[in-house]
């Protein structure tokens, strides 16, 4: 993940919003240089805890606040840049996530995110389907089989940049959008 946290985190500028912070593992690739500030959001009480040991770590102000992303406590126009890395597989209503996002995110700013996703080969995506509900079980309502790209072009993004990245059962894409 170091490369992608990198590719996301790290190209960021501005007043950037992270959701789904999880234990702040994203936190040192943001660049002092780039970023004026961060507002970090994380549901989990225990994931919050380790983010708050990982403030340290970081070069620039961040404000961590226990959130989900389906009820982002900020104004409209509020930020430059969106970060999401692995998020979006475990939102419980994805559609109303990016929504928030879309509001919140300035005009001409920028979303940025890595996902697993549902696989394009037909096989692999069944596949997929039947295990999805075992991984929402063991590992935090985690989906193997949502077509996030999809979504977020749904909710009215404009996706600039969409990389796939290999993986039979957990493919991923690195995208770009804006609003
Ligand atoms: C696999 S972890 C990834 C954490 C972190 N983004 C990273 O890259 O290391 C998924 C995170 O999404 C968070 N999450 C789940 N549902 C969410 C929601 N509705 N809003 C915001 N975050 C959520 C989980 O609590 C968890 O911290």
């Amino acid at each position: 993940m170091e490369p992608l946290r990198r590719e996301t985190a790290g190209q960021a500028y501005g007043v950037v919003l992270e959701v789904g912070a999880g234990t702040g593992l994203n936190f040192s690739f943001y660049n002092p240089e780039k970023v004026e500030r961060l507002e970090a959001i994380e549901p989990d009480t225990a994931m919050l805890r380790y983010a708050r040991q990982r403030l340290a770590t970081a070069g620039i102000p961040i404000t961590l606040t226990q959130a989900a992303v389906e009820d982002l406590p900020f104004d409209d126009s509020t930020f430059d840049c969106v970060v999401a890395t692995l998020v979006f597989c475990s939102v419980t209503d994805p559609e109303r996530g990016l929504r928030e996002i879309m509001r919140v995110l300035k005009p001409g700013g920028t979303f940025s995110m890595v996902e697993h996703v549902r696989s394009q080969g037909s096989i692999a995506s069944r596949v997929q389907d039947m295990i999805t509900p075992i991984t929402r079980l063991v590992s935090g309502n985690c989906h193997w089989n949502r077509d996030t790209a999809r979504k977020v072009a749904a909710v009215g993004f404009q996706i600039k940049q969409k990389r796939d990245l290999s993986g039979i059962l957990l493919p991923q894409i690195v995208l770009k959008a804006t609003r």
